[in-house]
């Protein structure tokens, strides 16, 4: 065990949640970087390079500012599975993301922690349960299919708009149970919109600013969710997520409050949207770079013989898997984690001071040669049970968090990639540029700059 706590300086009626952030860090090696916007730059324009040159220079642990956000990064792994696992309860998820996410998704699941955390994880996941998951299955498997059948396969189809309307069409019928292509368009202008604006740099609500675009988007879906709360209360025979929510006791007997749900539905329907769109996006832009393994993967599901997946069918695709697996250690869609010491602990001899915010750069290992075979390479066998170069350490290849914030929606990721994957090559082969080499952008989600240009044969009369 790496982490002692030093247990003198954590007196009963401490609040952690009132404490500022801690920026007395001179003892550790390292600079803020620039003056207001810290290492932003090279955040945003390469945060892998910048993660490796402050391992080289300075070692697993040093100073680090995000765009004004002070703290430690620690590349350690044995330190980072020691952050995620928690097991004394140090560091916090809602004072971390406190300036940043918390600004548009408090209350969510990710942002709540310790007891209060667990309590409401709990009741999330019967939502996530294998009953629940096979309603999902049916669902996004006729509404992927309507999307993919009216796709053109001319030179001027863009991938990444096509698939994020897809899927944001999946997430609004079995999160909220709306399907209306009005009702869809609605929640896509408000997300662009939202997402667009979270990571301006001026973030004041003034009139004409993208925050203050981002700040009226949230407050549009946000009202939009609560208006759909009471005809929930009042008819429980719903399969959506929303349904449940509103239906669903508490430990002590109570209900949520609408607040609650909203804030839920609000983190969830992100949660899942972009992070799956990122995904197939780039699992998509690799199949494309390399054709014997679309070929290899259509084949498979040509064998299945039906159109659509059945839920038995999900556990009897490793391929499909590996490929998921490597297009995330690639282009992982949560490439850093983010926590706040609450206390002063000791880290693998080195002290924390309390209230310090903590990055875990996990994408600095999933190109690390040290632990893969030539890492710059698309080689999804590397995932295979004979070779399984992922399980070098336990936490080298974390693309779904670990300890108690592990994404809920990992088997609900994985289904969404299953399916429309199925569908989408039992329809259409597909090809991008010769030496097609994208300016690739990583935040807030990786994806190709150019939105994945791609052409598209039709193999397969519309079902
Ligand atoms: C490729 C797709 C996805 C990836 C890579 C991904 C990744 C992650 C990661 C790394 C975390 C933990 C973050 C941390 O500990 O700081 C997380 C948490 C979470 N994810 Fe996902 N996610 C994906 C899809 C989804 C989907 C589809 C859903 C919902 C259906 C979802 C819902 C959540 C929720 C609610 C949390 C917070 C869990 C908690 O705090 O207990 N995610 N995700």
């Amino acid at each position: 065990m790496k982490i002692n706590i030093s247990p003198d300086t954590f007196p009963p009626d401490y609040d952690y949640k009132v404490q500022p952030d801690n920026t007395q860090l001179a003892h550790f090696p390292g600079t803020f970087g620039l003056p207001v916007i810290g290492h932003g730059y090279a955040i945003v324009t390469d945060l892998r390079g910048l993660c490796q040159r402050l391992d080289k220079d300075y070692g697993p642990i040093s100073k680090f500012n995000m765009f004004g956000s002070k703290g430690l990064i620690i590349a350690d792994l044995d330190i980072q599975q020691a952050i995620f696992l928690d097991k004394d309860k140090n560091f916090s998820n809602e004072k971390a993301f406190e300036n940043t996410l918390g600004r548009f998704f408090s209350g969510g699941l990710l942002l709540i922690d310790f007891d209060e955390h667990k309590t409401q994880r709990r009741i999330f996941q019967t939502a996530f349960k294998n009953d629940a998951m096979k309603t999902y299955i049916s669902q996004m498997n006729v509404i992927m299919d309507k999307h993919i059948q009216h796709w053109q396969g001319d030179n001027s189809f863009r991938f990444y708009p096509q698939i994020k309307k897809c899927l944001l069409s999946t997430s609004a019928k079995i999160f909220i149970g709306e399907e209306e292509e009005a009702q869809v368009q609605f929640l896509n202008k408000n997300f662009v919109d939202m997402f667009d604006g979270m990571v301006g740099l001026i973030q004041m609500e003034i009139p004409g600013t993208k925050w203050h675009k981002a700040k009226r988007a949230l407050r549009n879906l946000r009202s939009h969710y609560q208006s759909l709360i009471p005809a929930r209360r009042e008819d429980n025979t719903g399969t959506d997520f929303l349904t449940y929510l509103s239906q669903e006791t508490k430990e002590d007997g109570g209900v949520f409050s609408d607040d609650e749900i909203v804030d839920h539905i609000n983190f969830l329907l992100m949660a899942a949207h972009d992070t799956t769109t990122s995904a197939l996006t780039n699992i998509v832009m690799e199949l494309a770079k390399n054709p014997q393994w679309q070929e290899r993967l259509r084949q498979q599901a040509f064998v299945l013989d039906k159109p659509f997946l059945d839920y038995s069918d999900l556990e009897n695709m490793p391929d499909f898997d590996h490929v998921m697996l490597e297009a995330q250690r690639l282009y992982p869609s949560v490439p850093i984690s983010w926590r706040r010491s609450i206390r002063d602990c000791d880290i693998d001899g080195q002290h924390i001071p309390a209230n310090t915010t903590i990055w875990s750069p996990m994408l600095l290992h999933y190109r690390d040669e040290k632990w893969w075979s030539n890492p710059d390479q698309f080689d999804p066998d590397r995932f295979s049970a004979e070779r399984c170069e992922h399980k070098k350490h336990k936490f080298l290849f974390v693309p779904f968090g670990g300890g108690a914030h592990k994404c809920i929606g990992m088997h609900f990721a994985n289904i969404q990639v299953k399916c429309f994957l199925h569908q989408f090559l039992r329809n259409y082969r597909f090809t991008v540029a010769e030496n097609y080499q994208p300016r690739l952008m990583i935040i807030p989600m990786p994806k190709p700059m150019d939105n994945l240009p791609l052409k598209l044969e039709r193999i397969f009369p519309p079902n």
